[in-house]
């Protein structure tokens, strides 16, 4: 199913640049806070694009000067311990969603990008920042831990050393130092990010789709299981691959030197 390009939400921007969606989180005048309704449109988002065939890479990014300044403050700032526990669970369930996206995403990390919005660029496959973003885990500062997968998936990207640095601290960090310790993957001018990030996610949508797929598949559940399992699952998705159109064209047009015209069967 194609999805149209000019789906309205309130907080959310979305189009679509060929097989490329960007979608652009809009809530500048509180640095894109996520409140509920921004974390429940995200999940509908993903939902959409998801079922969208013709996109083959997701791009994240922020509206204005930051990419996500975290959850909204004074939206929990009066939270129960129940009320808690749901809030956290509503922003990790949405990023546990864009995890499991089946295609590619990458955060375009425009500017600060801090507790939620730290954890929602985790989320993603492939971070790019801008060289003036911020990254950080402040909660401890507001007398909460992070609370959208943080714990889980900082100490699994940059390890558990330095992941328990920057939690316990909440110290910011700048883009270069990020890429640095391998929370980024690239650093760019402001100027250059968003067309940085289209042709990166350009590239990946050149290559076979199902092949891309399953190897972020193999990827992810790889991470998650023992070694031995990993590599019988990833042998499974390899054999998969030699029942796909797009094996047969990508080795002929090797064979046949010509490029490869890949239909995603
Ligand atoms: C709600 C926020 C916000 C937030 C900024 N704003 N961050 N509103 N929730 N997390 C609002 C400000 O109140 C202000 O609104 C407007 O955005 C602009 O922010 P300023 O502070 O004026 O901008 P600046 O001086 O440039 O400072 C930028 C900043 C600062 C350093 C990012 O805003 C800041 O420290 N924000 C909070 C960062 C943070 O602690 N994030 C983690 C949240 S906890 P007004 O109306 O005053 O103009 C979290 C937990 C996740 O994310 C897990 C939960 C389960």
């Amino acid at each position: 199913m194609n999805m149209k390009a000019d789906v309205q939400f309130e907080n959310l921007k979305y189009r679509k640049e060929g097989h490329i969606g960007i979608l652009t989180l809009s809530r500048p005048k509180s640095l894109n806070a996520l409140n509920a309704k921004l974390l429940n449109e995200l999940g509908d988002a993903v939902d959409m694009i998801n079922s969208d065939a013709s996109v083959h890479v997701l791009i994240i990014t922020g509206d204005g000067k930051a990419f996500v300044a975290g959850a909204d403050i004074p939206e929990m700032k009066d939270y129960n311990s129940e009320e808690g526990r749901e809030w956290g669970e509503l922003g990790s369930s949405v990023f546990k969603k864009v995890e499991l996206m089946k295609i590619p995403t990458i955060a375009a990390v425009n500017g600060f990008a801090l507790g939620g919005g730290c954890e929602l660029a985790m989320s993603c496959d492939i971070r790019i920042a801008s060289d003036n973003a911020k990254f950080g885990q402040p909660e401890v500062g507001l007398g909460i831990t992070p609370g959208y997968s943080g714990c889980v998936r900082l100490p699994r990207l940059i390890g558990q050393a330095k992941a328990k640095e920057l939690i316990f601290t909440g110290d910011y960090i700048s883009a270069s130092e990020a890429e640095r310790l391998g929370l980024v993957n690239k650093v760019v001018s402001s100027d250059e990010l968003m067309n940085v990030a289209i042709e990166l996610a350009g590239k990946i949508a050149s290559k076979a789709q199902i092949a891309v797929r399953y190897s972020k598949l193999a990827i992810n559940k790889g991470i998650e299981t023992d070694i031995n399992t990993a590599i019988v699952f990833e042998n499974q998705i390899f054999a998969l691959c030699f029942a796909t159109e797009d094996q047969k064209e990508g080795m002929n047009a090797f064979v046949e030197k010509r490029s490869p015209h890949f239909k995603t069967k």
